[in-house]
């Protein structure tokens, strides 16, 4: 069946006045980055590029009428594969990376000129300020700061605000990625990108104010789930592409991709969120960033590494929806890193395993970049023509013709918040939003958050 409706479900923005842990079980708690940067071996020893200042039950096929996934229990669960607890799933941070903060603006102003492709930030109009929303909960939290629901104050409609401290930021040596993150964020424009309508700043924090995406997490799903049936994994999967694919036609590489921020819209279409670790670069660059379990080998060896990164952790993202873990997975994260160098790719004996998947997989999990689909002359298009993709229409998949396999159940634009976990409130934080900076006091900040 054919949604032609599809194609209006952007929210409107935000009408603005005078424009301006949870804890995981300690087993599986990944090493503190203290202890993965004082093992020499996993060091990032960087040096600059020019693009990077060192620094993932449907019975019927994918176009079927009605079909709704049903939660299905597992029917292989490996006793070596505990599901991962989301907050497990932290990102990894180089803390020795160092940011000159005066030249935030320069880099900014020398990777804007790079690409002939690169995209014009969207966002022109004035800054939105505090009380432009009212603070519902918050619907998840990470590594810096939470994403909160908020209410508009004007047109009543819900958004997501994603709030970092400025302190957390300098702390963790990330304000360039923060920096980034706007920049990105205010200039892509597709189906299934999350779309960011504006930002601002107060003394301790920087928010930015997104579409709230009601349907949850894919990983929320894929957990309840356990895994997905194979069109499921595929349409999926095969969003996601078409996001990477306009990502690196911009010369963006995403560098994060993994259920956790892959969110579903009301239809259960994707919306690809965290642009934390996004970095214009149309050559080669160095940093570790990522979660471990979907970073690619050649991110570990920091020897640079190129857009491809992205299609190694596809092909993660496509095992973990097809088993429900991840093909390197290690309570150790050193081990995890150690797998993605050396060990083996197995697949699971599982009928969602078939040769075509194994043989689409083997290509993307591949440490020989000379060999990675996507990293080949023809780019994603050996990816989208690859055997296992043969009944996918990329063509009604871009316009959203396709039936989802999944529609969240949730009460549409009445910020209905059921399909997020529950997260404490952390209310010191929440009494310093809106704090503004006096006159005539100096702004220990300075400049560096200066494009919000
Ligand atoms: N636009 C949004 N709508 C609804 N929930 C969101 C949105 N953006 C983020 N979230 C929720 O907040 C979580 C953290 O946001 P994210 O941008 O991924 O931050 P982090 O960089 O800390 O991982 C997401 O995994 C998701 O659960
Ligand atoms: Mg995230």
């Amino acid at each position: 069946m054919i949604k032609f409706d599809l194609m209006n479900n952007q929210s409107e923005q935000p009408s603005h006045s005078s424009m301006t842990n949870k804890l995981p079980p300690s087993q599986l708690q990944p090493l503190s980055l203290e202890e993965l940067l004082s093992n020499n071996q996993y060091n990032n020893s960087s040096s600059a590029s020019n693009c990077d200042t060192l620094t993932t039950n449907l019975n019927n096929e994918l176009e079927s009428s009605t079909s709704v996934l049903t939660l299905m229990d597992n029917d292989f669960t490996s006793k070596l594969h505990k599901p991962i607890a989301q907050s497990v799933r932290q990102p990894h941070l180089l803390l020795n990376e160092t940011y000159p903060v005066n030249e935030i603006t320069n880099n900014e102003k020398n990777n804007s000129t790079e690409s002939q492709y690169q995209i014009v930030p969207r966002i022109t109009k004035g800054k939105y300020k505090h009380n432009d929303f009212q603070i519902m909960r918050t619907l998840g939290t990470g590594s810096f700061g939470r994403v909160h629901l908020v209410q508009s104050t004007h047109n009543y409609r819900y958004y997501a605000m994603k709030v970092l401290k400025k302190s957390k930021i300098i702390k963790l040596k990330q304000v360039e990625h923060t920096n980034d993150e706007r920049l990105m964020l205010s200039a892509v424009n597709h189906p299934f990108i999350i779309r960011m309508w504006g930002t601002f700043q107060d003394l301790n924090f920087v928010y930015m104010i997104m579409d709230y995406i009601e349907g949850g997490e894919l990983f929320s799903l894929l957990r309840k789930s356990k895994k997905f049936p194979v069109p499921v994994a595929k349409f999926y999967a095969a969003e996601v592409i078409l996001a990477i694919e306009y990502l690196h036609k911009h010369d963006i590489i995403y560098r994060d991709l993994k259920p956790e921020n892959i969110l579903l819209d009301k239809y259960g279409h994707i919306k690809l969120t965290d642009f934390g670790f996004a970095k214009y670069c149309n050559d080669v660059t160095f940093t570790i960033v990522g979660t471990p379990d979907y970073i690619a080998a050649e991110i570990i060896q920091t020897k640079g590494y190129n857009k491809s990164v992205d299609w190694w952790s596809l092909g993660v993202l496509i095992y973990e929806m097809l088993s429900g873990f991840t093909p390197f997975y290690d309570s150790n994260t050193l081990k995890t890193y150690d797998n993605i160098l050396n060990a083996p790719l197995k697949f699971p004996m599982s009928k969602n395993f078939s040769n075509e998947v194994i043989d689409l997989l083997t290509k993307l999990i591949n440490r020989d970049l000379s060999q990675r689909l996507g990293n080949l002359q023809n780019g994603v298009e050996d990816i989208k023509n690859h055997i296992w993709f043969q009944e996918v229409n990329w063509h009604k998949m871009f316009k959203k013709n396709i039936e989802t396999p999944y529609e969240p159940p949730i009460k549409a634009g009445h910020g209905d918040t059921s399909q997020y976990e529950y997260f404490e409130e952390d209310t010191e934080d929440m009494k310093q939003y809106g704090i503004m900076l006096n006159l005539g006091e100096e702004d220990p900040y300075q400049d560096a958050f200066d494009g919000f």
